[in-house]
């Protein structure tokens, strides 16, 4: 019965979403594009000829937007897109897609050079139990990981872009992450579900100093 009328008020939301309607008009994977293009849009991260990992990047309407920015609006692109993800991600023009879950990614060691990327995006979460504390700590396991990401792969004054699941139990990582670059701020995009408590961190100016 709960979970009919959530499901019920998940669909009724839906329904009434302007970010739903619009990214099935302009055939994005998922209305999470516009997350991004905001974030884009006010901290102005995505330049001619990066190199950028998405991680979680599965369905990949961050990569639609990564793809659509860096190649189609730029002639002679020497950009590189890696995204990551445990599930399949259907092929996207000039994406080069892991199907790999992150730990054994970092693990393999030899796919992407180290210190080689200008751009880190994690979109990563985990799937919801419904249970709000588990949730939690594996969202923050996954911001880790991604932390951690980020600092092996990318390149002095690289911006990483990560998705945390409430910022208050995120403290301990912010302070961290604070000495390792040059400025960071939390951002909750418009496109972001008011009633989530999804906020993105936003690195810029990697110090590479760890
Ligand atoms: C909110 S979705 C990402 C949506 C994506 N940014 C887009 O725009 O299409 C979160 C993704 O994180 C992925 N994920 C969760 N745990 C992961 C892990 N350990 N390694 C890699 N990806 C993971 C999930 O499979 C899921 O596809």
């Amino acid at each position: 019965m709960v979970k009919k009328l959530s499901q019920h008020l998940w669909i009724k939301r839906k329904e009434t979403d302007k970010y739903f309607f619009s990214a099935k008009a302009y055939g994005y994977r998922a209305r999470s594009a516009y997350k991004l293009i905001e974030i884009n849009n006010k901290f102005k991260i995505l330049k001619k000829n990066m190199i950028v990992a998405d991680l979680g990047a599965a369905p990949g309407s961050w990569s639609q937007i990564l793809a659509e920015t860096l190649f189609i609006k730029n002639k002679n692109c020497n950009s590189k897109i890696y995204a990551i993800d445990i599930e399949i991600i259907e092929p996207i023009e000039n994406v080069i897609v892991f199907k790999k879950d992150i730990s054994n990614f970092i693990a393999e060691n030899s796919l992407i050079k180290e210190n080689s990327l200008d751009l880190v995006l994690s979109d990563m979460a985990p799937k919801a139990t419904g249970h709000r504390f588990t949730d939690q700590i594996r969202a923050s396991d996954l911001a880790e990981k991604a932390v951690y990401f980020a600092q092996k792969y990318l390149s002095f004054k690289g911006s990483f872009v990560c998705k945390l699941l409430g910022a208050n139990t995120n403290d301990t990582l912010i302070k961290d992450i604070k000495k390792q670059y040059k400025e960071v701020k939390l951002f909750k995009p418009k496109s972001s579900m008011k009633d989530s408590k999804e906020i993105y961190l936003v690195c810029l100016g990697f110090n590479n100093l760890q």
